[in-house]
């Protein structure tokens, strides 16, 4: 007999899962347990650290081109996200997969759709080399830096000494996205007890995205980000896009096609969706997701109930002045955008 397949397996799994949640939910006084906690703000302890983060964050030097920033790819006038399906990488070079928010990403438990870099700091050194993507070298981008004195100088006053090595750009970047939370959503305003903060409607959307199980991996604060799972649980996700998902990093087998449950905090602004960017609307996810991970066919009202509750998820955005960067001196290398 054949063995049963591994995405019966998971779906026996999280059905158990699901009832015993439900269980839970049915049990519990009202807000205590809910599966998704409102955000809560950091604290900032190390404002220059976060500043020199920002300029690092917005500078297009550390890129080859000099064109490309972090920025470019998680533009925070657009949620953090390139709204592209796949992003452009040096030379216009089409990017692999699409580029998830960086809104509220220290919440998560590792960085990446495959969670291949474990936290912020061992993220950001990634795109600054990748050849796709900002295609630099870290020595280069040092280099960069070093030829710059009011960067020394910054450099020098937040670490308390002149090594400055890609060590400390990663650090200073990871301070600053750590300050990229979103607070304040209305649903954090309904969960913290103000009951007129949604609408009838969105509550609606609440209670089915509860009841239908959709919480099961979409939980927390950043409701996702705390789990890698299977996309298509009950039926086959069909995409072009070659991404294998977490065994590309664990080299288990029995985890490929499983993914970062991503966030879905402000994800009214984080279109498209999904790793291949495939979804270009929040119908299309919600209805995608409700058919593949839990064989739910939702009706048009249900979906747009779900849809409207979704919507009630963006916080408060970071408030960013625009960091003036300090000017390439006579010894910076100056860009190659065209060679
Ligand atoms: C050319 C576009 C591009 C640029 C430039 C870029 N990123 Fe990304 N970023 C992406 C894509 C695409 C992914 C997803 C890659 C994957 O999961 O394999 C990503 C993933 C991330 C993540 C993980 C988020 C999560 O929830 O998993 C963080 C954090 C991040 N980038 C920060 C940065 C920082 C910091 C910089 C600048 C040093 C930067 N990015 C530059 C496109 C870009
Ligand atoms: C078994 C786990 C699981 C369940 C159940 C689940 N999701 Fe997801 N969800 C995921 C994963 C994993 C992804 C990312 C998959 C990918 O892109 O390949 C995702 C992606 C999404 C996205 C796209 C987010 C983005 O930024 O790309 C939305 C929206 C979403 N889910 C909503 C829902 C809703 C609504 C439900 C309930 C109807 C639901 N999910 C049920 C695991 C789950």
């Amino acid at each position: 007999m054949k063995q049963k397949s591994p995405s019966l397996r998971h779906a026996a799994r999280f059905v158990l899962g699901a009832v015993s949640m439900a269980a839970l939910l049915a049990a519990a006084p009202a807000r205590a347990q809910e599966p998704v906690q409102p955000i809560a703000v950091p604290k900032v302890t190390e404002p220059a650290k976060v500043e020199l983060g920002k300029k690092l964050w917005f500078d297009p030097r550390l890129s080859r081109s000099g064109f490309i920033s972090c920025n470019s790819c998680h533009n925070l006038s657009m949620g953090g996200s390139d709204n592209l399906k796949t992003s452009i990488g040096d030379k216009w070079q089409k990017g692999p997969i699409n580029s998830p928010t960086v809104l509220n990403s220290s919440l998560n438990v590792a960085q990446f759709w495959d969670g291949r870099a474990k936290d912020l700091k061992e993220q950001a050194g990634g795109p600054i080399a990748n050849p796709g993507e900002m295609a630099f070298s870290h020595d280069l981008a040092v280099d960069m830096l070093r030829s710059i004195p009011q960067y020394v100088h910054e450099f020098k006053k937040v670490f308390g000494h002149d090594k400055l090595t890609i060590d400390e750009v990663t650090s200073a970047i990871a301070a600053f996205e750590e300050t990229l939370v979103t607070p304040n959503a209305r649903f954090d305003k309904w969960l913290k007890g103000d009951k007129k903060a949604i609408t009838a409607q969105e509550l609606r959307g609440y209670e089915l995205f509860k009841g239908s199980g959709c919480v099961a991996c979409h939980n927390g604060p950043n409701l996702g980000g705390t789990s890698f799972q299977k996309m298509g649980l009950v039926e086959a996700y069909k995409t072009d896009n070659p991404a294998e998902g977490r065994s590309a990093v664990t080299g288990n087998d029995a985890e490929r096609f499983n993914f970062k449950v991503p966030t879905l905090r402000n994800v009214e602004l984080t279109y498209p969706y999904f790793h291949d960017g495939a979804a270009d609307t929040l119908a299309q996810a919600v209805d995608t997701m409700g058919r593949i991970q839990l064989g739910k066919k939702f009706t048009d009202q249900e979906n747009a109930d779900i849809v409207a509750f979704l919507k009630t998820l963006t916080g408060d955005q970071p408030q960013i002045a625009m960091p003036i960067l300090p000017p390439s001196s006579d010894k910076t290398k100056r860009p190659q955008p065209f060679d």
